[in-house]
Protein backbone atom coordinates (compact mmCIF):
# COMPACT_ATOMS: atom_id res chain seq x y z
CA UNK A 1 0.00 0.00 0.00
CA UNK A 2 1.36 3.63 -0.88
CA UNK A 3 1.10 7.08 0.56
CA UNK A 4 2.99 9.07 -1.46
CA UNK A 5 5.35 9.27 -4.07
CA UNK A 6 4.82 6.30 -6.19
CA UNK A 7 1.79 4.84 -8.09
CA UNK A 8 -0.19 5.39 -11.33
CA UNK A 9 -1.79 8.16 -13.76
CA UNK A 10 -4.60 6.90 -15.86
CA UNK A 11 -6.15 9.50 -18.26
CA UNK A 12 -4.67 13.05 -17.24
CA UNK A 13 -1.74 12.90 -14.70
CA UNK A 14 -2.43 13.15 -10.60
CA UNK A 15 -0.44 11.99 -7.64
CA UNK A 16 -1.83 8.94 -6.72
CA UNK A 17 -2.95 6.24 -4.30
CA UNK A 18 -1.96 2.70 -4.16
CA UNK A 19 -4.77 0.38 -2.58
CA UNK A 20 -2.85 -3.37 -0.77
CA UNK A 21 -3.19 -5.93 -3.40
CA UNK A 22 -4.20 -8.40 -0.98
CA UNK A 23 -6.85 -6.55 0.98
CA UNK A 24 -8.46 -5.96 -2.29
CA UNK A 25 -7.93 -9.75 -3.12
CA UNK A 26 -10.96 -10.38 -0.62
CA UNK A 27 -13.10 -9.27 -2.71
CA UNK A 28 -11.71 -9.52 -6.37
CA UNK A 29 -11.39 -13.44 -6.23
CA UNK A 30 -14.43 -15.08 -8.01
CA UNK A 31 -16.16 -18.63 -7.60
CA UNK A 32 -14.84 -21.08 -5.85
CA UNK A 33 -14.20 -24.45 -7.80
CA UNK A 34 -14.62 -28.26 -6.26
CA UNK A 35 -11.98 -29.31 -5.12
CA UNK A 36 -11.24 -33.12 -4.98
CA UNK A 37 -8.63 -33.20 -2.39
CA UNK A 38 -9.76 -34.82 0.73
CA UNK A 39 -8.79 -32.02 2.86
CA UNK A 40 -9.79 -28.69 5.24
CA UNK A 41 -10.78 -26.88 2.14
CA UNK A 42 -13.20 -29.86 1.40
CA UNK A 43 -14.26 -30.60 5.31
CA UNK A 44 -17.43 -29.52 6.90
CA UNK A 45 -17.21 -28.04 10.53
CA UNK A 46 -18.04 -31.08 12.58
CA UNK A 47 -15.50 -33.52 10.69
CA UNK A 48 -12.45 -31.43 11.66
CA UNK A 49 -12.74 -30.49 15.59
CA UNK A 50 -11.27 -27.22 15.27
CA UNK A 51 -12.11 -25.74 19.52
CA UNK A 52 -10.03 -23.65 20.86
CA UNK A 53 -9.44 -23.89 24.72
CA UNK A 54 -11.53 -20.71 25.11
CA UNK A 55 -14.31 -18.54 23.38
CA UNK A 56 -15.66 -15.13 23.67
CA UNK A 57 -18.78 -13.96 24.23
CA UNK A 58 -19.55 -9.88 23.49
CA UNK A 59 -21.39 -8.64 26.76
CA UNK A 60 -23.58 -6.57 24.69
CA UNK A 61 -25.09 -8.56 21.59
CA UNK A 62 -24.19 -6.50 18.70
CA UNK A 63 -27.37 -4.83 17.65
CA UNK A 64 -25.93 -4.93 13.88
CA UNK A 65 -25.64 -8.82 14.14
CA UNK A 66 -27.68 -11.14 11.48
CA UNK A 67 -28.07 -7.76 9.70
CA UNK A 68 -25.05 -9.31 6.79
CA UNK A 69 -27.57 -11.34 6.00
CA UNK A 70 -28.89 -8.25 3.96
CA UNK A 71 -25.86 -7.66 2.38
CA UNK A 72 -25.04 -9.05 -0.91
CA UNK A 73 -22.82 -11.91 -0.74
CA UNK A 74 -20.79 -12.80 -4.41
CA UNK A 75 -22.27 -15.84 -5.90
CA UNK A 76 -20.77 -19.53 -4.78
CA UNK A 77 -19.38 -17.38 -1.31
CA UNK A 78 -19.76 -19.07 1.88
CA UNK A 79 -21.51 -16.52 4.11
CA UNK A 80 -19.52 -17.30 7.05
CA UNK A 81 -16.21 -16.90 4.73
CA UNK A 82 -17.69 -13.69 3.56
CA UNK A 83 -18.00 -12.43 7.06
CA UNK A 84 -14.74 -13.23 8.04
CA UNK A 85 -13.54 -11.46 5.07
CA UNK A 86 -15.42 -8.56 5.48
CA UNK A 87 -14.23 -8.83 9.53
CA UNK A 88 -10.45 -9.03 7.80
CA UNK A 89 -11.35 -5.90 5.79
CA UNK A 90 -12.40 -3.90 8.33
CA UNK A 91 -9.01 -4.41 10.45
CA UNK A 92 -7.43 -3.64 7.17
CA UNK A 93 -8.32 -0.03 7.01
CA UNK A 94 -8.33 0.31 10.60
CA UNK A 95 -4.87 -1.12 11.12
CA UNK A 96 -3.93 1.34 7.74
CA UNK A 97 -4.90 4.68 9.33
CA UNK A 98 -3.31 3.70 12.51
CA UNK A 99 -0.02 3.33 10.30
CA UNK A 100 -0.41 6.07 8.27
CA UNK A 101 -1.10 8.74 11.16
CA UNK A 102 1.82 7.42 13.18
CA UNK A 103 4.34 7.49 9.43
CA UNK A 104 6.07 10.67 8.13
CA UNK A 105 3.61 12.02 5.40
CA UNK A 106 6.57 11.56 3.01
CA UNK A 107 7.06 7.77 3.90
CA UNK A 108 5.33 5.08 1.33
CA UNK A 109 3.22 2.43 2.92
CA UNK A 110 2.71 -1.31 2.24
CA UNK A 111 1.60 -4.00 3.56
CA UNK A 112 -0.80 -7.24 3.62
CA UNK A 113 -2.83 -6.88 6.45
CA UNK A 114 -4.46 -10.46 5.86
CA UNK A 115 -0.75 -11.55 6.88
CA UNK A 116 -1.30 -9.88 10.05
CA UNK A 117 -4.48 -11.20 10.75
CA UNK A 118 -3.77 -14.78 9.84
CA UNK A 119 -0.82 -14.89 12.49
CA UNK A 120 -2.57 -12.73 15.14
CA UNK A 121 -5.05 -15.55 14.65
CA UNK A 122 -2.95 -18.55 15.46
CA UNK A 123 -2.38 -16.86 18.81
CA UNK A 124 -5.86 -16.44 19.47
CA UNK A 125 -6.34 -20.25 19.10
CA UNK A 126 -4.82 -20.17 22.15
CA UNK A 127 -5.66 -17.24 24.53
CA UNK A 128 -8.17 -16.65 26.99
CA UNK A 129 -9.88 -14.50 29.02
CA UNK A 130 -8.72 -10.48 28.27
CA UNK A 131 -6.26 -11.22 26.04
CA UNK A 132 -8.57 -13.38 23.79
CA UNK A 133 -11.13 -10.20 24.17
CA UNK A 134 -8.70 -8.00 23.19
CA UNK A 135 -7.91 -10.12 19.86
CA UNK A 136 -11.38 -10.42 19.11
CA UNK A 137 -12.18 -6.73 19.35
CA UNK A 138 -8.75 -5.11 17.37
CA UNK A 139 -9.58 -7.79 14.31
CA UNK A 140 -12.86 -6.93 14.76
CA UNK A 141 -13.28 -11.05 14.68
CA UNK A 142 -16.34 -9.40 17.49
CA UNK A 143 -18.06 -7.96 14.38
CA UNK A 144 -19.22 -11.65 13.06
CA UNK A 145 -22.03 -13.89 14.12
CA UNK A 146 -21.10 -15.86 17.15
CA UNK A 147 -21.78 -18.93 15.27
CA UNK A 148 -18.83 -18.12 12.76
CA UNK A 149 -16.44 -16.60 15.56
CA UNK A 150 -16.62 -19.82 17.51
CA UNK A 151 -15.28 -21.35 14.56
CA UNK A 152 -12.86 -18.51 13.00
CA UNK A 153 -10.49 -20.85 12.54
CA UNK A 154 -12.55 -23.51 10.46
CA UNK A 155 -13.44 -20.32 8.37
CA UNK A 156 -9.48 -19.24 7.93
CA UNK A 157 -8.87 -22.06 6.73
CA UNK A 158 -11.70 -21.98 4.44
CA UNK A 159 -10.60 -18.39 3.13
CA UNK A 160 -7.25 -19.47 2.81
CA UNK A 161 -8.70 -22.47 0.42
CA UNK A 162 -10.34 -19.86 -1.32
CA UNK A 163 -7.64 -17.60 -2.00
CA UNK A 164 -4.49 -19.68 -2.44
CA UNK A 165 -5.86 -22.74 -3.74
CA UNK A 166 -8.24 -21.27 -6.67
CA UNK A 167 -5.86 -18.72 -7.82
CA UNK A 168 -6.08 -19.31 -11.36
CA UNK A 169 -2.59 -20.83 -12.54
CA UNK A 170 -1.38 -18.11 -14.00
CA UNK A 171 -1.01 -16.50 -10.97
CA UNK A 172 1.16 -17.54 -7.57
CA UNK A 173 -0.46 -16.73 -4.71
CA UNK A 174 1.14 -18.88 -1.92
CA UNK A 175 1.07 -18.65 1.54
CA UNK A 176 3.44 -20.84 4.51
CA UNK A 177 2.91 -20.62 8.05
CA UNK A 178 5.02 -21.89 10.47
CA UNK A 179 5.89 -22.67 14.17
CA UNK A 180 9.24 -22.80 15.80
CA UNK A 181 9.03 -23.74 19.38
CA UNK A 182 12.18 -24.14 21.50
CA UNK A 183 12.78 -27.67 22.07
CA UNK A 184 12.97 -27.89 25.76
CA UNK A 185 9.15 -27.00 25.39
CA UNK A 186 6.32 -29.34 25.67
CA UNK A 187 3.84 -27.63 23.73
CA UNK A 188 -0.01 -28.62 23.69
CA UNK A 189 -0.69 -31.16 21.26
CA UNK A 190 -4.53 -29.89 20.22
CA UNK A 191 -2.55 -26.63 19.60
CA UNK A 192 -0.43 -27.92 17.54
CA UNK A 193 -2.59 -30.24 15.81
CA UNK A 194 -4.96 -27.41 15.27
CA UNK A 195 -2.63 -24.82 13.62
CA UNK A 196 -0.99 -27.72 11.58
CA UNK A 197 -5.03 -28.69 9.76
CA UNK A 198 -6.41 -25.06 9.88
CA UNK A 199 -2.80 -22.83 8.86
CA UNK A 200 -0.59 -25.79 7.77
CA UNK A 201 1.61 -24.36 10.24
CA UNK A 202 4.29 -27.43 11.63
CA UNK A 203 6.02 -27.21 14.56
CA UNK A 204 9.67 -27.38 14.09
CA UNK A 205 11.87 -27.15 17.46
CA UNK A 206 14.78 -25.08 17.75
CA UNK A 207 17.29 -24.42 20.47
CA UNK A 208 16.39 -21.07 21.15
CA UNK A 209 17.63 -21.10 24.62
CA UNK A 210 21.12 -22.84 23.38
CA UNK A 211 21.28 -20.60 20.29
CA UNK A 212 19.01 -17.74 19.85
CA UNK A 213 20.92 -15.95 17.21
CA UNK A 214 21.58 -19.51 14.84
CA UNK A 215 17.40 -19.52 15.22
CA UNK A 216 17.17 -16.41 14.48
CA UNK A 217 19.07 -16.98 11.26
CA UNK A 218 17.26 -20.29 10.37
CA UNK A 219 13.80 -18.86 10.52
CA UNK A 220 15.25 -15.75 8.45
CA UNK A 221 16.39 -18.15 6.39
CA UNK A 222 13.07 -20.22 5.89
CA UNK A 223 11.14 -16.88 5.19
CA UNK A 224 13.61 -16.21 2.40
CA UNK A 225 13.24 -19.30 0.78
CA UNK A 226 9.27 -19.21 0.89
CA UNK A 227 9.44 -16.04 -1.17
CA UNK A 228 12.15 -17.59 -3.26
CA UNK A 229 14.47 -14.78 -1.93
CA UNK A 230 12.32 -11.89 -1.33
CA UNK A 231 11.59 -11.51 1.72
CA UNK A 232 15.35 -11.63 4.01
CA UNK A 233 15.86 -10.51 7.40
CA UNK A 234 12.52 -9.97 8.62
CA UNK A 235 13.79 -10.72 12.55
CA UNK A 236 16.06 -7.98 13.52
CA UNK A 237 19.07 -9.11 15.21
CA UNK A 238 18.40 -9.49 19.19
CA UNK A 239 15.01 -9.89 18.68
CA UNK A 240 14.91 -14.11 19.65
CA UNK A 241 17.10 -14.60 23.02
CA UNK A 242 17.25 -17.48 24.98
CA UNK A 243 13.40 -16.56 26.88
CA UNK A 244 11.92 -16.87 23.13
CA UNK A 245 9.83 -20.09 23.44
CA UNK A 246 7.78 -19.79 20.18
CA UNK A 247 7.97 -17.99 16.97
CA UNK A 248 5.24 -17.94 14.46
CA UNK A 249 5.78 -16.93 11.05
CA UNK A 250 2.99 -16.51 8.39
CA UNK A 251 4.53 -15.10 4.99
CA UNK A 252 2.71 -14.51 2.06
CA UNK A 253 3.67 -14.33 -1.52
CA UNK A 254 2.18 -13.17 -4.88
CA UNK A 255 3.33 -13.45 -8.37
CA UNK A 256 1.73 -12.68 -11.25
CA UNK A 257 1.42 -11.10 -15.19
CA UNK A 258 -0.77 -8.15 -15.60
CA UNK A 259 -3.53 -9.76 -18.02
CA UNK A 260 -3.15 -6.67 -20.74
CA UNK A 261 0.60 -6.35 -20.24
CA UNK A 262 2.57 -3.31 -20.70
CA UNK A 263 4.98 -3.35 -23.53
CA UNK A 264 7.97 -2.16 -22.68
CA UNK A 265 8.65 -0.21 -25.95
CA UNK A 266 5.27 2.04 -24.88
CA UNK A 267 7.71 3.41 -21.99
CA UNK A 268 8.71 7.23 -21.75
CA UNK A 269 9.56 10.03 -19.43
CA UNK A 270 6.96 11.93 -17.73
CA UNK A 271 5.71 13.74 -14.42
CA UNK A 272 4.86 12.06 -11.76
CA UNK A 273 3.07 14.55 -8.82
CA UNK A 274 4.41 13.52 -5.38
CA UNK A 275 1.56 13.77 -2.53
CA UNK A 276 3.50 16.60 -1.18
CA UNK A 277 2.41 18.25 -4.88
CA UNK A 278 6.08 17.85 -5.80
CA UNK A 279 6.34 16.31 -9.23
CA UNK A 280 9.44 14.83 -10.58
CA UNK A 281 10.37 12.97 -14.09
CA UNK A 282 10.03 8.91 -14.21
CA UNK A 283 9.93 6.53 -16.28
CA UNK A 284 6.48 5.80 -17.46
CA UNK A 285 4.47 3.27 -18.73
CA UNK A 286 1.52 3.24 -20.82
CA UNK A 287 -1.29 1.60 -22.31
CA UNK A 288 -4.51 2.02 -24.14
CA UNK A 289 -7.29 -0.43 -23.12
CA UNK A 290 -10.63 -1.22 -21.42
CA UNK A 291 -10.59 -1.28 -17.81
CA UNK A 292 -12.86 -1.42 -14.80
CA UNK A 293 -12.95 2.49 -13.73
CA UNK A 294 -15.00 5.37 -12.23
CA UNK A 295 -14.54 8.70 -11.00
CA UNK A 296 -16.39 8.49 -7.86
CA UNK A 297 -16.98 11.40 -5.28
CA UNK A 298 -14.49 14.28 -5.31
CA UNK A 299 -12.82 13.80 -8.43
CA UNK A 300 -11.45 10.34 -7.24
CA UNK A 301 -10.07 8.32 -9.28
CA UNK A 302 -10.29 4.35 -9.16
CA UNK A 303 -9.13 1.90 -12.06
CA UNK A 304 -9.11 -1.81 -11.72
CA UNK A 305 -6.53 -3.92 -13.19
CA UNK A 306 -6.73 -7.63 -13.56
CA UNK A 307 -3.72 -10.17 -13.39
CA UNK A 308 -3.60 -12.69 -15.87
CA UNK A 309 -6.49 -15.35 -14.84
CA UNK A 310 -9.28 -12.94 -13.61
CA UNK A 311 -9.19 -13.85 -10.20
CA UNK A 312 -6.76 -11.62 -8.44
CA UNK A 313 -7.09 -7.72 -9.39
CA UNK A 314 -5.26 -4.21 -8.54
CA UNK A 315 -7.07 -1.68 -7.10
CA UNK A 316 -5.98 1.94 -7.79
CA UNK A 317 -6.89 4.78 -6.52
CA UNK A 318 -5.66 8.21 -7.43
CA UNK A 319 -7.27 11.26 -5.55
CA UNK A 320 -7.99 14.95 -7.48
CA UNK A 321 -4.38 16.94 -7.40
CA UNK A 322 -5.98 19.40 -5.20
CA UNK A 323 -6.94 16.84 -2.75
CA UNK A 324 -4.51 15.77 -0.02
CA UNK A 325 -3.89 11.92 0.13
CA UNK A 326 -3.90 11.60 3.69
CA UNK A 327 -7.59 12.89 3.57
CA UNK A 328 -8.56 10.10 1.49
CA UNK A 329 -7.00 7.93 3.57
CA UNK A 330 -9.18 9.20 6.44
CA UNK A 331 -12.11 8.70 4.77
CA UNK A 332 -11.51 5.45 3.77
CA UNK A 333 -13.73 2.78 4.68
CA UNK A 334 -14.51 -0.82 3.99
CA UNK A 335 -18.14 -0.22 2.74
CA UNK A 336 -17.18 2.60 0.15
CA UNK A 337 -14.76 0.53 -1.30
CA UNK A 338 -17.18 -1.99 -2.04
CA UNK A 339 -19.39 0.93 -2.94
CA UNK A 340 -16.78 1.96 -5.24
CA UNK A 341 -16.02 -0.99 -6.93
CA UNK A 342 -19.46 -1.88 -7.25
CA UNK A 343 -20.04 1.05 -9.57
CA UNK A 344 -17.00 1.13 -11.94
CA UNK A 345 -17.61 -0.27 -15.62
CA UNK A 346 -15.73 -1.02 -18.77
CA UNK A 347 -14.16 2.03 -19.98
CA UNK A 348 -11.84 2.84 -22.83
CA UNK A 349 -8.62 4.16 -21.12
CA UNK A 350 -4.78 5.25 -21.77
CA UNK A 351 -3.07 4.26 -18.22
CA UNK A 352 0.15 5.59 -17.52
CA UNK A 353 2.12 3.49 -14.80
CA UNK A 354 5.42 4.29 -13.45
CA UNK A 355 8.09 1.57 -12.67
CA UNK A 356 8.53 1.11 -9.57
CA UNK A 357 9.85 -1.14 -5.96
CA UNK A 358 8.65 -0.96 -2.79
CA UNK A 359 9.50 -2.75 0.38
CA UNK A 360 8.17 -1.85 3.88
CA UNK A 361 9.11 -3.29 7.46
CA UNK A 362 8.02 -2.38 10.71
CA UNK A 363 7.12 -3.54 14.34
CA UNK A 364 3.25 -4.34 14.57
CA UNK A 365 3.26 -4.83 17.99
CA UNK A 366 3.17 -0.67 18.81
CA UNK A 367 0.42 -0.17 16.03
CA UNK A 368 -1.49 -3.24 17.84
CA UNK A 369 -0.97 -2.13 21.05
CA UNK A 370 -2.07 1.54 20.42
CA UNK A 371 -5.48 0.03 18.78
CA UNK A 372 -5.87 -1.67 22.25
CA UNK A 373 -3.97 -5.11 22.09
CA UNK A 374 -2.26 -4.43 25.22
CA UNK A 375 -2.39 -7.88 27.15
CA UNK A 376 -1.10 -10.09 24.56
CA UNK A 377 2.38 -8.08 24.77
CA UNK A 378 2.23 -7.72 28.75
CA UNK A 379 4.47 -10.21 30.98
CA UNK A 380 2.15 -9.78 33.62
CA UNK A 381 -1.36 -9.49 31.71
CA UNK A 382 -1.08 -11.73 28.71
CA UNK A 383 -2.93 -14.91 29.06
CA UNK A 384 -2.19 -17.98 26.54
CA UNK A 385 -2.89 -21.16 28.60
CA UNK A 386 -3.69 -22.95 25.02
CA UNK A 387 -0.19 -22.63 23.41
CA UNK A 388 1.83 -24.76 26.13
CA UNK A 389 1.29 -28.13 27.44
CA UNK A 390 -0.50 -27.63 31.08
CA UNK A 391 -2.20 -24.54 30.36
CA UNK A 392 1.09 -22.62 31.76
CA UNK A 393 0.12 -19.04 32.06
CA UNK A 394 3.59 -17.67 31.77
CA UNK A 395 3.99 -16.49 28.37
CA UNK A 396 3.54 -13.58 26.13
CA UNK A 397 4.18 -12.16 22.41
CA UNK A 398 7.30 -10.08 23.30
CA UNK A 399 7.25 -8.97 19.43
CA UNK A 400 5.83 -9.31 16.18
CA UNK A 401 7.67 -7.83 12.92
CA UNK A 402 6.11 -7.22 9.31
CA UNK A 403 7.60 -6.82 6.17
CA UNK A 404 6.22 -6.67 2.81
CA UNK A 405 7.57 -6.19 -1.06
CA UNK A 406 6.53 -5.13 -4.29
CA UNK A 407 7.72 -5.01 -7.75
CA UNK A 408 5.61 -3.29 -9.83
CA UNK A 409 3.35 -5.66 -11.76
CA UNK A 410 4.84 -9.29 -11.16
CA UNK A 411 5.74 -9.50 -7.63
CA UNK A 412 4.53 -9.35 -4.06
CA UNK A 413 5.23 -10.47 -0.84
CA UNK A 414 4.68 -10.33 2.59
CA UNK A 415 5.59 -11.83 6.11
CA UNK A 416 4.19 -11.27 9.31
CA UNK A 417 6.57 -12.73 12.27
CA UNK A 418 5.47 -12.87 16.37
CA UNK A 419 8.34 -13.53 17.98
CA UNK A 420 6.68 -15.08 21.81
CA UNK A 421 8.79 -15.05 24.38
CA UNK A 422 8.51 -16.95 27.46
CA UNK A 423 8.46 -15.21 30.60
CA UNK A 424 10.82 -16.47 33.03
CA UNK A 425 10.76 -14.37 36.01
CA UNK A 426 7.66 -15.85 37.26
CA UNK A 427 8.26 -13.64 40.48
CA UNK A 428 6.27 -10.71 38.63
CA UNK A 429 3.67 -13.31 37.12
CA UNK A 430 0.63 -13.28 38.95
CA UNK A 431 -0.36 -16.73 37.10
CA UNK A 432 3.00 -19.17 37.29
C1 LIG B 1 -10.00 -16.83 32.69
O1 LIG B 1 -11.10 -17.52 32.12
C2 LIG B 1 -11.37 -18.76 32.75
C3 LIG B 1 -12.45 -19.47 31.96
O2 LIG B 1 -13.04 -18.69 30.98
C4 LIG B 1 -11.79 -18.49 34.19
O3 LIG B 1 -12.06 -19.71 34.84
C5 LIG B 1 -10.63 -17.77 34.90
O4 LIG B 1 -11.01 -17.43 36.19
C6 LIG B 1 -10.22 -16.53 34.15
N1 LIG B 1 -8.99 -16.02 34.73
C7 LIG B 1 -8.78 -14.74 34.93
C8 LIG B 1 -7.46 -14.38 35.49
O5 LIG B 1 -9.62 -13.90 34.70
C1 LIG C 1 13.98 -23.84 -0.56
O1 LIG C 1 14.12 -25.08 0.13
C2 LIG C 1 13.90 -26.22 -0.70
C3 LIG C 1 13.90 -27.45 0.19
O2 LIG C 1 14.70 -27.30 1.30
C4 LIG C 1 14.95 -26.25 -1.78
O3 LIG C 1 14.75 -27.37 -2.60
C5 LIG C 1 14.85 -24.98 -2.59
O4 LIG C 1 15.86 -24.93 -3.56
C6 LIG C 1 14.95 -23.74 -1.71
N1 LIG C 1 14.68 -22.57 -2.52
C7 LIG C 1 15.37 -21.44 -2.41
C8 LIG C 1 14.94 -20.33 -3.31
O5 LIG C 1 16.28 -21.29 -1.62
C1 LIG D 1 -7.70 -19.02 -15.82
O1 LIG D 1 -7.31 -18.02 -16.70
C2 LIG D 1 -7.57 -18.29 -18.08
C3 LIG D 1 -7.00 -17.15 -18.92
O2 LIG D 1 -7.34 -15.91 -18.43
C4 LIG D 1 -9.09 -18.44 -18.27
O3 LIG D 1 -9.38 -18.75 -19.60
C5 LIG D 1 -9.59 -19.56 -17.37
O4 LIG D 1 -11.00 -19.66 -17.45
C6 LIG D 1 -9.20 -19.30 -15.91
N1 LIG D 1 -9.53 -20.44 -15.10
C7 LIG D 1 -10.13 -20.34 -13.90
C8 LIG D 1 -10.35 -21.61 -13.19
O5 LIG D 1 -10.44 -19.26 -13.40
C1 LIG E 1 -4.43 -28.62 25.35
O1 LIG E 1 -5.49 -27.74 24.99
C2 LIG E 1 -6.78 -28.32 25.07
C3 LIG E 1 -7.80 -27.28 24.61
O2 LIG E 1 -7.45 -26.69 23.42
C4 LIG E 1 -7.06 -28.78 26.47
O3 LIG E 1 -8.33 -29.40 26.52
C5 LIG E 1 -5.97 -29.75 26.93
O4 LIG E 1 -6.18 -30.07 28.27
C6 LIG E 1 -4.60 -29.14 26.75
N1 LIG E 1 -3.58 -30.16 27.04
C7 LIG E 1 -2.59 -30.01 27.92
C8 LIG E 1 -1.65 -31.14 28.06
O5 LIG E 1 -2.47 -28.99 28.57
C1 LIG F 1 11.90 -10.28 38.43
O1 LIG F 1 11.83 -9.05 37.72
C2 LIG F 1 11.67 -7.96 38.57
C3 LIG F 1 11.42 -6.75 37.69
O2 LIG F 1 12.07 -6.86 36.47
C4 LIG F 1 12.89 -7.84 39.47
O3 LIG F 1 12.74 -6.76 40.34
C5 LIG F 1 13.04 -9.13 40.27
O4 LIG F 1 14.21 -9.08 41.03
C6 LIG F 1 13.09 -10.33 39.35
N1 LIG F 1 13.06 -11.55 40.15
C7 LIG F 1 13.84 -12.57 39.89
C8 LIG F 1 13.66 -13.77 40.77
O5 LIG F 1 14.67 -12.58 38.99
Amino acid sequence: MISNGIGTVTTGKRSICLFPLLLIGLWGCVTCHRNPVEDICTAKPRDIPVNPMCIYRSPEKKATEGEGSEQKIPGATNRRVWELSKANSHFATAFYQHLADSKNNNDNIFLSPLSISTAFAMTKLGACNNTLKQLMEVFKFDTISEKTSDQIHFFFAKLNCRLYRKANKSSELVSANRLFGDKSITFNETYQDISEVVYGAKLQPLDFKGNAEQSRLTINQWISNKTEGRITDVIPPQAIDEFTVLVLVNTIYFKGLWKSKFSPENTKKELFYKADGESCSVPMMYQEGKFRYRRVAEGTQVLELPFKGDDITMVLILPKLEKPLAKVERELTPDMLQEWLDELTETLLVVHMPHFRIEDSFSVKEQLQDMGLEDLFSPEKSRLPGIVAEGRNDLYVSDAFHKAFLEFGNILGASSDLVMRHFVNLSTSPWP
